[in-house]
């Protein structure tokens, strides 16, 4: 069987990674992929195909940044002589980019099989870019891998069929099981003079939060605080530090919040291991959390990963920022949100997914 994945942007890398290293212990399996360069820097992608062991790209379309409809519509121009080359009996798609939802409506309209990884997320906010592309993607697809039960009943409820879903557990967390004893032998913390649980984590891009100068004020005021008492690391992903450059806001004061550049993957999960909490509006930071155990605060009004709530570590405070300093204080003093790990995050989802896509076109 020939498997084409594509991948765009920096979730992607840790989904598409075991699930090629799963195709690629069966017999008679030849697999592409594709690389849309949605994101391109070195240290939003480059460094995460290095640490990660996934193969060089067959294909980079190139697309690079641009609006919405830019992105999407470049890379289904692009795309769409490449699949038609290369005739695959399936291309797998992952989480909810821009570049899942354009490479789906390609296959989609020229009969070509899709399989949706992470299938079935929901926040039930549609202003949200990534909704939309979940829901659209998911009435495309042929096969849909869930990583938790809500997701298969998300998708019964929009009427997908049920004999096309397959709930398999969560990618994400096979990387992370496979690499987590690589990342706590990071000196990352050494090297930022960090001490174990007694930092914080901060991750922000959602443009719910960057893009409205208000409400990035009022989320930076209080982590400005909250750095009074403990020490706040602040890896700036390049959406959020051109908004703060072009809204001229300038947060630092004493120690303040320590803004560094974007890390590669086992330094994140070595900072995110050893936290003493993370704040985050990510959807892949949830669930790392919840598996780590390690509360995790979402500054989001939802949350498309609801397990990581009701099973896991996340809370999440929205735009209330007395709640978030109050979590902050309950995890400072070791009496932050304690949980289990869902059904299935086991580090085995990518060998279900092949061994259906073996029975299905081997
Ligand atoms: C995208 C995904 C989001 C995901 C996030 C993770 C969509 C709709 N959004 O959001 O779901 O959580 O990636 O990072 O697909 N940029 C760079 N270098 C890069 C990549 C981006 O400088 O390597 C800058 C560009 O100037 C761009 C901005 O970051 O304008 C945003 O990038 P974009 O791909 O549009 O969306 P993200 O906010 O990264």
């Amino acid at each position: 069987m020939k498997i084409l994945h594509v991948v765009g942007a920096r979730p992607n890398f840790m989904k598409v990674a075991p699930v090629m290293a799963s195709l690629g212990a069966k017999e008679k399996v030849s697999q592409v992929l594709v690389h849309t360069g949605q994101h391109y820097d070195i240290n939003m992608s480059d460094t995460f195909f290095k640490e990660l062991g996934i193969p060089q790209p067959d294909v980079n379309l190139g697309v690079g940044s641009g609006t919405h409809a830019e992105q999407t519509a470049n890379v289904m121009l692009k795309f769409e002589s490449v699949v038609l080359a290369e005739v695959p009996d399936i291309v797998l798609v992952y989480g909810d980019v821009n570049s899942t939802i354009a490479a789906a409506l390609v296959c989609s309209k020229i009969g070509i099989k899709v399989g949706h990884v992470e299938a079935g997320l929901r926040s039930f906010d549609r202003t949200m870019p990534e909704e939309i592309n979940r829901v659209l993607t998911d009435q495309m697809a042929d096969l849909l891998f869930t990583p938790s039960q809500d997701g298969n009943e998300n998708l019964l409820k929009e009427g997908v069929a049920s004999e096309k879903i397959y709930l398999v557990g969560n990618v994400m967390i096979d990387t992370l099981v496979r690499l987590l004893p690589k990342a706590e032998d990071r000196s990352i913390l050494k090297e930022l003079s960090l001490e174990e649980k007694n930092y914080i984590v901060v991750t922000l891009h959602r443009p719910s939060n960057v893009d409205d100068i208000e409400r990035l004020r009022a989320i930076i005021k209080t982590l400005l605080v909250i750095s009074g008492s403990v020490r706040v690391i602040f890896p700036v992903h390049p959406r959020t530090k051109k908004r703060i450059k072009e809204m001229g806001l300038d947060f630092r004061s004493g120690r303040g919040l320590e803004m560094i550049e974007p890390l590669g993957y086992l330094d994140f999960l070595s900072l995110q291991r050893y936290a003493a909490v993370v704040i985050t509006d990510s959807g892949g930071i949830q669930e790392e959390t919840t598996f780590l155990g390690v509360p995790c605060l979402t500054v989001r009004e939802n949350t498309e990963r609801p397990v990581t709530v009701a099973i896991g570590t996340n809370t999440v405070v929205g735009s209330d920022m007395d709640l978030m300093k109050r979590e902050v204080e309950k995890a400072l003093s070791g009496d932050g949100k304690r949980g289990g790990v869902p059904p299935l995050w086991d580090g085995k989802a990518s060998e279900r997914i092949a061994n259906i896509l073996e029975k299905t076109f081997g």
